[in-house]
């Protein structure tokens, strides 16, 4: 075991990691030694996917629009769930983000007076979301990476996969990890560390995520104890295509595209009048899944066997596409032979994005188990729950989150004395990493009968069939019994390849037992939920209960299993109202 002596440790390695790490140099004028850890190529992580936008008014007033307007937004399209000190936080920091990501050289599309363009999104009043065509997470990340690149205090450690949070009780160590390509075991010992590995929507079978989606920093942090918060609330996004899942972005429907059923219905003035197919992704979800179910869905061969709606955007043109969309008409020519410029695409809703995550407060500082901060750990990005997005986020809030939290969390760690220790020398040090390594050699000699894949298959196709866009007590009472079953059969897996270098198999078992755990917490804490709030939608109780569930889950890895409780939101200016759209 190597053992790697860091000022900062930054696990994950999409926008919010990659921004902490740069405002972390340059408030430590390059002074702090930080290593950011990736599980894959750092360009590889999930947000060079992003394809829509990132919002905020950088136009103060013009179109009436202001922060305060995308504040309440905001909240409105989170039901009520988010915290408004949060909100008000990042309203208030997106504009000069999206400036300073203009000079670090994205390419954002801009308007004939040259000003940085901006595009309808979901549940947002007015266009407020600015974009790089649909390729936006890519040009940011790209930015970003090349920028870290010249900052020599950074290095980027690719492709080590993290087992372990090193803890001393709420005290923050460093990260125990392996690297996939040698498997060698490292350790990276550091008095303050960033967790930003985004989020676990890929615990789903269909859904728009990378299969690396695993939700790996949230695991680890509740494997060691901390709380996670509001983890019922999974996003999902109403169109990706079908059969693959990709994402076909949310700008589509916010350049013109419509929802059509299998009559040519605009359905959506039956659900969302007012903002039809531009309605926050809660709600059309739902709308389309009501057709479905009421017998309105498409069925085609040619896509599968699930039914499906259409996502028509011709009207739009050829010229218009190729300009703002290029990319996904690219991917369904790709992966269907459709033309979306001819054709209508087929599409359904699918797991996108995850509301819940790792308690931390404002300044996204980790809060432990006594509901004191834990020292020298920060949680940025979808895998750090603020809470901004509450109950359901807005499409194109998420780039904004993951930057502002990230550069606010480096800057936070940068300036944080530092009390770099002697390398292993503490007792509690020893301990931890000789229990990180001990937990690793176990996985790797398992020797029981259970195939990881097949569990991983049935994991994901449980959570689609009883944990979707609607859920039932019933369904959940049976998901939460399957998902016991798989735990169960999971403790008798085995990692058949026994070699060292890229054994891809105990990275996978390793993301399994992630998924398996918080899968078990999201169903938990979604029985628990007797209401429907935002992405949490329950049939038994079609309606919002804010007398008993205007409140934040928090769920803890206790001795007697899952232990739920309940926080108070933070509610600044906006009371809850009815919210119509
Ligand atoms: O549809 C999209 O482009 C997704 C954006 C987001 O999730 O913020």
């Amino acid at each position: 075991m190597e053992i790697l002596n860091y000022d900062m440790v930054i696990l994950g390695s999409g926008l919010a990691g990659m921004r902490a790490a740069l405002e972390a140099s340059i408030v430590s004028k390059d002074k702090a030694r930080i290593a950011v850890i990736s599980k894959l190529h750092a360009m590889r992580s999930h947000s060079v996917s992003a394809e829509g936008g990132i919002s905020g008014v950088l136009y103060e007033g013009k179109n009436n629009d202001s922060s305060k307007l995308h504040a309440y937004d905001t909240v409105k399209g989170s039901d009520f769930l988010s915290d408004q000190d949060a909100v008000e936080y990042l309203v208030s920091h997106a504009p000069d983000e999206i400036r300073m990501f203009d000079h670090l050289g994205v390419p954002w599309n801009r308007n004939d007076d040259r000003n940085i363009q901006l595009r309808a999104f979901g549940g947002m009043s007015v266009p407020r979301t600015a974009f790089a065509a649909d390729k936006t997470g890519f040009f940011m990340m790209s930015a970003l990476y090349d920028n870290l690149l010249s900052h020599k205090n950074i290095d980027i450690f690719h492709e080590h996969v993290a087992t372990k949070l090193l803890m001393d009780k709420n005290k923050f160590l460093g990260i125990y990890t392996f690297d996939l390509a040698s498997g060698d075991e490292r350790a990276f010992m550091a008095p303050n560390g960033i967790i930003a590995t985004g989020g676990f929507a890929r615990m789903y079978k269909f859904t728009t995520t990378a299969y690396s989606s695993t939700g790996d920093g949230i695991a680890l942090a509740y494997d060691a104890g901390l709380p996670l918060k509001n983890m019922e609330f999974i996003q999902f996004h109403p169109t990706a295509l079908v059969p693959s899942g990709i994402l076909i972005t949310e700008a589509a429907r916010g350049e013109g595209a419509y929802l059509l059923n299998s009559k040519g219905e605009r359905f959506m003035k039956r659900y969302a009048a007012s903002k039809m197919e531009l309605a926050p992704r809660d709600i059309i979800s739902r709308a389309i899944m009501t057709e479905l179910e009421e017998g309105r869905g498409v069925k085609d061969k040619r896509f599968g066997k699930d039914e499906f709606v259409w996502l028509d955007l011709r009207h739009i043109g050829e010229a218009r596409i190729d300009q703002n969309l290029p990319m996904i008409r690219e991917i369904a020519i790709k992966m269907i032979n459709v033309d979306c410029v001819k054709e209508p695409l087929p599409i359904r809703p699918a797991s996108h994005f995850t509301m819940g995550g790792i308690h931390t407060n404002i300044r996204g500082e980790v809060v432990g188990r006594d509901g004191k901060n834990t020292e020298g750990l920060w949680a940025a990005g979808e895998c750090g729950c603020v809470s901004v997005h509450g109950a359901n986020r807005l499409g194109s809030n998420s780039l904004s989150q993951c930057v502002i939290w990230g550069g606010m969390t480096g800057a936070a760690a940068a300036k944080r004395k530092y009390t770099k220790a002697g390398v292993g020398q503490s007792p509690a040090q020893r301990k931890a990493l000789q229990d990180a390594s001990s937990e690793l050699n176990r996985i790797m000699e398992a020797k029981g009968s259970e195939n990881p894949y097949s569990i991983r298959e049935a994991l994901w196709q449980e959570m689609n069939d009883h944990v979707y866009v609607y859920r039932r007590e019933k369904e959940l009472v049976e998901a939460k019994k399957r998902l016991m079953e798989l735990a169960k059969r999971f403790k008798n897996v085995s990692v058949d390849d026994k070699g060292k270098t890229y054994n891809t198999n105990l990275r996978d078992v390793i993301e399994i037992k992630h998924m398996l755990a918080l899968a078990q917490v999201v169903v938990e804490c979604a029985l628990a939920r007797t209401e429907t709030r935002g992405a949490h939608a329950m049939r038994e109780y079609p309606k919002r209960d804010d007398k008993h569930w205007l409140k934040h889950t928090i769920a803890m890895n206790g001795s007697k299993g899952i232990q739920l409780s309940y926080i108070p939101v933070k509610i600044t200016r906006w009371q809850p109202e009815e919210r119509k759209y």
